[in-house]
């Protein structure tokens, strides 16, 4: 009874937050992309982007007929509507809560798999706030105007249904009453409002045909239809044979003999190698189909299934090139030792902050912040944001008045002479902004797979990585089963130090169970590791004493006596030591420890929130000193000396203050989410900048370089390190980056003119008939967009354009000018390419234009041959 009492006005209620929760989202979704729609377009086809909408709004008004159900088939059908309604409100509060946190569409099709994963829940609930916010707003506004959705449609269907018995009435008179005054029967009313509703609805079937689908079938999906995409849209992992290679868009590829003609074992290979090693396996047992069918194409062929640096027609190596003069001289001297090697990955780590310097976009817009008469002392307090950073690039920056920072306060002095520190590099960019993705790049020098999330988890690495290496030169000390040990290196030439064996550990303070993590530590062949789990045990060595900082755990600092403990186990127990840790107080939302005492550093002008940027700011801070606590353990052990430090940010963090459109690293391709600092430090290699647009895919070959040239590893290692350099897609930083080719006019002519181009391409260029002038082959770069499987961004080192390239519906083509427009606050925007091409062209010039042709044929083919080397399917 008190049930059905209620119930009248809850219909109506649950109606209007369909009614209000719908639209809205459909206004959301609309005007996130609006600026890059054509006005007249948008207005043409608006009525067939709402259409959806309106037919569910339609259904669930039926569904939600009985205001006080009295049948059972009344009550499914009211108990149906609502639970609809309730989706849709719950939905759509979603979709604004994250729009509010990031400024970006939750892509429902990436959920199921964060559903199923505790720490990805723990990110979600991280923005309850926002999305409970939502839901109480839209709930208001729901609650406000209950009455009249319900009333309103209500009266429209009547109308519809009193029209149809009216036009049914009409007929039935026509046929029954033949006189010569039929016509005059007919309710003329009814008869033309009939009329209009087939005339709407023609055209509308109309419109809904000949509108282009993309974007517009991408902008009329409507909630809840749209959730289905979670369920529906499953993909898995499968290795299998794979595909053949698609033939190379730009310029004709030299095919490197099949493996089973020109390949011989290698000789530095032990008879059972390690895990990541399979691909020089020649073993006919070890290579048998049914064993690794990953190595077979799937209809026979003589290609290499798997990848072959020697057809890769997108490598330039330039390992050729001398190695820069000062190194060299340190190299020949027997200066440089490199016992040890730590990688520090600095999470969200942008180039503009390492070290914090006036100059970039960045530090432009914190300025803006602060008024006007503010501004040198807010510069004076962001340049001493990061001492240790300055000290480990070389960068010394200067304050408000010119004068060089004073350091002297700094947690660590660094006791390097006068020009000595490594390589410092200015133009790195990661090959993807979510870490683990990027992480496979600087530790495995693989590009990673376009897709969403950590699926290489599941699938062999294409690349040994570096500890797989490492435990490669560990098997040949410890077994005798090298081939030709005898008669090619002897190992009596180097020191008993080199023969050490390496131990690889992986540290971070937060949990490695995101997203498969932990078993991808395991495939990069880290046999070591200190997490989460290992410092929160109870029976952990040395138990957290803090509390955690953020969803995923605790702040890094709580790893310094297993640092500590991993060092002078180096120093002194004849251990050589490789040690990977990710930093993570840099990671949203940005906590650091109580006890930490925070500064203010950004001042409260302008309509952006500016406290998440102050927060990151003072994480970074936090961060430098904690790189300050790692160099000090480094000295503190002795083992500075005969370290190599290898500083990277796994990815950038695009703020408000970067763009007012998008925050996040979340299908965010804006280029404060892909610049990092690179650093390769060693107190006594000479300081040497190097202004290169690489990716930390030139880690692992110039880990390899250094260690053979300073002769850090034995003979037999430095014969296996140098067979692998030339493995790797990226090159060497200890010699000049190459960042493109110019053709060679007698050679490539021949073979540009062999190109052959879509007919479209033809039909936009023209003049592209004409004997073609021979092609620069450029290095390009290719960045995967978090989550990985939407958007990539392509670039060519020595260009400054940029390309967004979406890979899926929905996402949008960008183009930038770095030169022009630093900051990638004017980018180009279109739903295809030809309208980009356009756009490009009447803004830029020609140039740009067929660079922009040449990038998106490039980054299309990259994306499919990415799938064939992992040999990834989708089943
Ligand atoms: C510049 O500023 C620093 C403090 O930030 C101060 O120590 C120094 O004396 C100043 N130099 C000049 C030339 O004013
Ligand atoms: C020293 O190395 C040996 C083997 O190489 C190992 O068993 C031992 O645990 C190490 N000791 C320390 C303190 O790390
Ligand atoms: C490290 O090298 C420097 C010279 O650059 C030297 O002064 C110092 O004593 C060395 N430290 C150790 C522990 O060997
Ligand atoms: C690196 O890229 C920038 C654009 O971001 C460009 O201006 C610069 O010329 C490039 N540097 C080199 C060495 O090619």
């Amino acid at each position: 009874m008190a049930i059905r009492t209620f119930l009248p006005p809850l219909a109506p209620f649950l109606f209007a937050t369909l009614v209000v929760g719908g639209l809205a989202s459909k206004a959301l979704h609309i005007g996130l992309h609006f600026r890059s729609l054509p006005f007249l377009y948008l207005v043409l086809y608006s009525p067939t982007l709402v259409l959806p909408d309106i037919l569910i709004i339609v259904f669930v008004r039926l569904l939600l007929q009985f205001p006080a159900p009295e049948s059972r088939l009344q009550w499914i059908s009211t108990v149906l509507g609502g639970f609809l309604s309730l989706v849709t409100w719950g939905a759509a509060s979603i979709q604004f809560g994250f729009f509010m946190q990031t400024g970006a569409e939750v892509a429902w099709a990436a959920s199921n798999s964060f559903l199923s994963d505790p720490a990805a829940m723990k990110i979600l609930l991280s923005g309850v706030s926002t999305v409970s916010a939502a839901t109480t707003v839209l709930g208001l506004v729901a609650w406000l105007i209950h009455a009249h959705p319900y009333a309103l449609t209500g009266a429209f269907l009547q109308g519809i249904r009193e029209l149809g018995a009216g036009a049914v009435k009409a007929r039935y008179s026509l046929l029954s009453v033949p006189s010569k005054t039929w016509w005059a029967s007919i309710d003329l009313r009814s008869f033309r409002r009939v009329g209009l509703l087939t005339a709407a609805f023609i055209s509308l079937v109309f419109l809904e045909l000949s509108r282009p689908s993309i974007p517009y079938d991408h902008l009329s999906g409507a909630l809840p239809l749209t959730l289905l995409e979670a369920f529906t849209k499953k993909t898995s992992t499968a290795e299998g044979c794979r595909d053949p290679a698609k033939t190379f868009p730009l310029w004709e590829v030299n095919n490197a003999s099949p493996l089973a003609e020109g390949w011989s074992r290698a000789s530095w290979l032990p008879q059972d190698p390690p895990p990541g090693f399979s691909r020089w396996d020649t073993d006919p047992l070890h290579r048998a189909e049914e064993d690794n069918p990953s190595h077979f194409l799937c209809n026979g062929g003589d290609e290499d299934a798997f990848f072959n640096p020697k057809s890769d027609p997108l490598k330039i190596s330039n390992l050729g090139g001398d190695i820069y003069e000062p190194l060299q001289k340190a190299f020949k001297e027997h200066s440089v030792e490199i016992n040890n090697i730590v990688l520090l990955t600095l999470e969200s780590g942008r180039k503009e902050m390492f070290p914090m310097q006036q100059g970039t976009p960045m530090f432009d817009a914190l300025l803006t912040s602060h008024a006007e008469g503010k501004r040198d002392q807010a510069i004076d307090r962001l340049v001493k944001m990061t001492p240790i950073a300055q000290m480990l690039t070389g960068e010394y920056v200067s304050g408000s008045n010119g004068t060089k920072v004073d350091l002297s306060d700094a947690k660590w002095q660094d006791p390097a002479e006068d020009g000595m520190g490594g390589l410092n590099v200015r133009g790195a960019l990661t090959g993807s902004s979510l870490t683990f993705k990027s992480i496979l790049g600087s530790h495995c020098g693989v590009h990673p797979l376009p897709v969403d999330l950590l699926e290489e988890s599941m699938l062999e690495i294409y690349q040994p990585c570096l500890p797989q290496i490492l435990e490669l030169f560990n098997q040949v000390k410890s077994t005798n089963d090298i081939q030709g040990r005898s008669n090619s290196s002897a190992s009596s030439d180097s020191s008993p130090a080199l023969e050490n064996q390496w131990k690889s550990v992986f540290m971070q303070s937060i949990t490695d169970d995101y997203d498969r993590q932990d078993i991808l530590d395991e495939n990069m062949g880290f046999k070591h590791k200190v997490v989460k789990k290992t410092i929160s045990s109870p029976r952990a060595k040395y138990r957290a004493k803090g509390d955690e900082i953020n969803y995923f755990g605790y702040a890094e600092t709580e790893l310094k006596p297993y640092v500590r403990d991993l060092f002078y186990e180096a120093a002194n127990n004849n251990t050589r030591v490789f040690l990977s840790h990710v930093t993570s107080t840099t990671h949203h939302p940005w906590s650091t420890p109580d006890d930490f005492k925070k500064e203010k550093y950004m001042g409260s002008v302008g309509t952006v929130n500016h406290d998440l940027m102050n927060n990151y700011l003072n994480a970074a801070r936090f961060v430098d000193n904690w790189l300050g606590d790692i160099m000090n353990l480094l000295d503190e052990t002795g083992i500075a000396n005969s370290t190599l430090v290898v500083i990277v940010g796994d990815h950038g963090q695009a703020f408000g203050e970067d763009n007012k459109e998008m925050t996040g690293t979340y299908e965010n391709g804006h280029i404060s989410n892909f610049r990092v600092p690179l650093v390769f430090r060693h107190p006594h290699m000479p300081r040497i900048d190097i202004t290169a647009n690489a990716t930390s895919l030139s880690i692992m070959p110039t880990i390899l370089d250094m260690l053979v040239q300073s002769q850090s590893i034995d003979t037999r290692d430095s014969e296996i390190a140098s067979a692998m350099l030339p493995e790797y897609q990226g090159q060497s930083l200890i010699r000049p980056f190459i960042s493109s080719i110019k053709p060679n006019p007698n050679k490539d002519h021949d073979h540009d003119s062999k190109i052959e181009r879509p007919d479209d391409i033809e039909k936009r260029a023209p003049h592209k008939h004409q004997p073609s002038k021979p092609k620069t082959r450029y290095v390009w770069n290719f960045g995967l967009i978090n989550a990985g499987g939407s958007m990539i961004s392509v670039t060519s080192a020595s260009l400054p354009y940029r390309l967004i390239l979406p890979l899926r519906e929905g996402f949008e083509y960008v183009f930038t000018h770095l030169d022009k427009d630093p900051g990638e606050l004017h980018p180009l925007k279109a739903w295809t390419l030809t309208q980009l091409l356009e756009e490009v062209l009447s803004k830029y010039d020609e140039d740009a234009s067929e660079w922009l042709e040449e990038a998106e044929q490039v980054g299309k083919w990259w994306a499919s041959n990415q799938r064939r080397i992992w040999g990834y399917r989708e089943a």
